[in-house]
């Protein structure tokens, strides 16, 4: 995702790495120490075990299949090399989250940006900002997903195209699917909670949230639908209120590619529409669990 140069951002810079106009970076290995290597190990192995049978089968296989199950933070060429086999993406470094069409100028060009630097160990739990476990271990996997792959290409490509005065409605979009997305379970194991699974980066690389998501009775649970999502606030202070179910990544290849082409192109109505509250539950909506609402707070949605 994308923001203004955070105070961590400037933090990088001033350590004088060299940054590209793209705003890339040469991973600098020589930078990592015994303490964020223990911090990679610790959080690979925590979220691993408690995704198994939690997350889509497609980011268990994509974790094992790139290489993350080191013990040390993975060198992103290495990372490279095995997806750029799987489906010619390929992750760059990044000092932080890079301005909207820097970014989407990567994802159009099959490069996923990742941020260089690890947590602190008295952030395990949870961290204001990206780092590199949530870009690397979160995002990543699924990229050797060839549908989702094309999918992360196909909302590159569309969100060039978008007036800047229609991003607001975009990032609600990449929340609540390539962040905070659930996908019917259809792998037939009786085990997975709610008969959905996580695919989300934002859920995968929360220890809470992986299991919140899944198996609390609190948040609402809801098919997806483009435009009811283009229309949804959202929370970036506490657990989501609602989590929205794709069927598949074909779906999400529609909705991420020619859906934003064709819903966005003339945005002015959407704009203008009073946006839904990140809980409220509409007449229209498909419903897989309706949440108990506990523990909610009135206010905060973003
Ligand atoms: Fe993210």
């Amino acid at each position: 995702m994308a923001a203004a140069a955070t105070a961590k951002l400037q933090e990088q810079f001033d350590a004088g790495l060299t940054t590209r106009p793209d705003f890339t970076i040469d991973q600098p290995l020589e930078r990592y120490g015994a303490v964020d290597h223990a911090v990679w190990e610790q959080l690979y192995r925590r979220q691993m075990a408690l995704l198994e049978g939690r997350a889509c089968e497609a980011f268990i296989e994509g974790a094992q299949r790139i290489g993350l199950n080191v013990a040390h933070v993975p060198i992103f060429d290495a990372v490279s090399e095995r997806l750029m086999a799987a489906t010619g993406w390929r992750i760059v470094a990044v000092p932080g989250l890079v301005p909207e069409r820097i970014f989407f100028e990567h994802l159009a060009h099959r490069r996923f940006p990742v941020t260089w630097w690890m947590r602190r160990p008295d952030q395990l739990d949870y961290l204001q900002e990206p780092d590199c476990f949530h870009d690397l271990f979160g995002h990543v996997p699924l990229l050797t997903d060839p549908v989702f792959a094309d999918a992360i290409h196909a909302y590159g490509r569309a969100a060039l195209a978008v007036d800047e005065c229609a991003l607001p409605l975009l990032a609600r979009l990449y929340w609540y699917t390539v962040e905070f997305g659930l996908i019917r379970d259809t792998s037939g194991e009786a085990s997975a909670p709610q008969g959905v699974k996580i695919y989300g980066a934002g859920i995968v690389s929360s220890k809470g949230e992986s299991l919140y998501s899944v198996e609390s009775a609190a948040p609402n649970r809801l098919a997806f639908d483009l435009e009811r999502v283009l229309r949804t606030r959202y929370r970036i202070d506490t657990f989501q209120k609602t989590y929205f179910v794709i069927d598949s990544f074909a779906q999400l290849f529609d909705a991420l590619g020619a859906g934003i082409a064709a819903r966005l192109a003339h945005p002015a109505p959407l704009i203008a529409a009073a946006p839904y509250a990140a809980g409220d539950v509409l007449h229209s909506d498909t419903i897989y669990t309706r949440g108990t609402r506990e523990g909610w707070l009135d206010d905060g949605d973003v």
